[in-house]
């Protein structure tokens, strides 16, 4: 759909500069025809309205040419830069004109079919993907000259339209869908190969029975708090946009969180410091799945017995107006500073191995970052490898 429309625009740009290249054939032409019909005796005055009229066209369709997002190039037959709009000035720097249109963009392809365009005077469409200095997609129309711009027949124009956004959007799509298919494929397959085993030549054997059924009980565990996570995931993205205005205390809802993770926290030195009320707006249960996300990650990426540490305060300036900050802080494995970045996007674990032993899919960060944004708070990693992990969370006061 967006690639429809964007598609639509680039139509529409092409006709502007199709009816300038038209323009120029008929002013041009007017041109050859006044001066054939401009007899003596005849006034000057026809010939200066016409070009007159003509140099304000040009003018007011230059302007349109360099309001818009996608890149203008025409480069003449030797593939010499002649003309570039704005975006292309923004793109590939200012000092480009009479440069080789190689220096900007390397790509054998489009050489060629400027040299085919230059030949049969025929337009063209074609795909340009740049992968240095980072990802950018183009879709390029290639059409013959004369324009407004560049007086020359033998030139071509370069219209590209910036897709990257869209394709990056599309390639993270597939590529999700792929994650997903891929993480409830594998706990599937093994439960399949234990059903198979235990139905066919282990009928008998009780023992392998024992043994089997709790390990696909576990598997079919991670397949179901998967599709739990997933689910909340696309609740969580869909209602985004609406920031949830209940009155809610963190004080409460850190003491449930803990109430939750009792079990487990009991091997550890676990301590809320949290004694006063601290109201914000809010959702209870959503604000109880961010903090319960934090401290499972907490509890799972640290030893026994380490501390684990929860605090609340004034804020410092992170979200607009008062605020205050939730801090988790333990004194677990740590991240990798380079990883950091990471933390939050789906699928991502430092160690996936590891990650999966203590029943990690990498989707909580991920829904911890989109219900901290559905609140307009922020959201704040520190960590270093085998010292801790700091994860602060400031939201506005109610
Ligand atoms: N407190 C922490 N200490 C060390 N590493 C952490 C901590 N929190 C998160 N991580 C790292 O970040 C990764 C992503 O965390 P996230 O919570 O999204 O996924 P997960 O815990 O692996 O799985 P899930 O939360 O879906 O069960 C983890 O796999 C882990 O590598
Ligand atoms: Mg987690």
């Amino acid at each position: 759909m967006e690639l429809l429309l964007y598609s639509i625009a680039g139509i529409i740009v092409i006709v502007v500069i199709a009816v300038s290249r038209k323009s120029i054939v008929a002013g041009m032409e007017a041109r050859s025809d006044i001066n054939r019909e401009n007899k003596p005796g005849d006034t000057e005055e026809g010939i200066e309205d016409i070009t007159n009229e003509n140099i304000e066209k040009t003018n007011e369709q230059v302007k349109i040419i360099n309001q818009i997002d996608d890149l203008i190039l025409i480069v003449d037959k030797f593939k010499n830069i002649k003309f570039f709009n704005n975006s292309a000035k923004k793109k590939f720097g200012e000092n480009n004109l009479n440069k080789h249109v190689a220096t900007l963009l390397r790509v054998p392809d489009l050489l060629q079919n400027i040299d085919l365009v230059l030949l049969k005077k025929e337009s063209i469409t074609m795909d340009l993907e740049l992968s240095s200095p980072s990802f950018q997609f183009f879709k390029v129309h290639l059409f013959s000259g004369p324009t407004s711009y560049v007086d020359d027949p033998d030139s071509v124009v370069l219209f590209l339209k910036d897709l990257t956004d869209i394709i990056k959007a599309q390639r993270f799509k597939s590529d999700f869908v792929a994650n997903v298919s891929h993480e409830l494929k594998t706990p599937l397959v093994s439960i399949k190969g234990f059903l198979e085993t235990i139905s066919g030549h282990a009928k008998d054997d009780l023992e392998a029975q024992k043994k089997f059924i709790p390990i696909m009980l576990e598997q079919a565990d991670r397949m179901e708090s998967l599709i739990k996570d997933l689910l909340s995931l696309s609740r969580i993205e869909l209602e985004e946009h609406i920031q949830p205005q209940d009155k809610v205390n963190l004080k409460e809802i850190l003491s449930n969180v803990e109430d939750i993770h009792q079990k487990n926290l009991k091997s550890f030195e676990f301590k809320n410091n949290i004694k006063d009320d601290f109201f914000i707006k809010g959702d209870h249960e959503k604000l109880i799945e961010v903090f319960s996300n934090i401290i499972d990650n907490s509890i799972k990426y640290s030893e026994k017995n380490k501390k684990i540490e929860v605090n609340c305060g004034q804020g410092n300036g992170k979200v607009i107006g008062d605020s205050y900050t939730v801090s988790i802080k333990d004194n677990g494995i740590g991240i990798p500073t380079e990883q950091l970045p990471r933390i939050t996007e789906r699928f991502f674990r430092v160690d996936a191995a590891k990650s999966k032993k203590v029943g990690g899919t990498g989707l909580g960060m991920a829904i911890v970052k989109h219900i901290v944004n559905q609140h307009r708070g922020e959201l704040e990693i520190k960590s270093e490898t085998q010292r801790g992990t700091e994860i602060k969370v400031h939201f506005s006061k109610f």
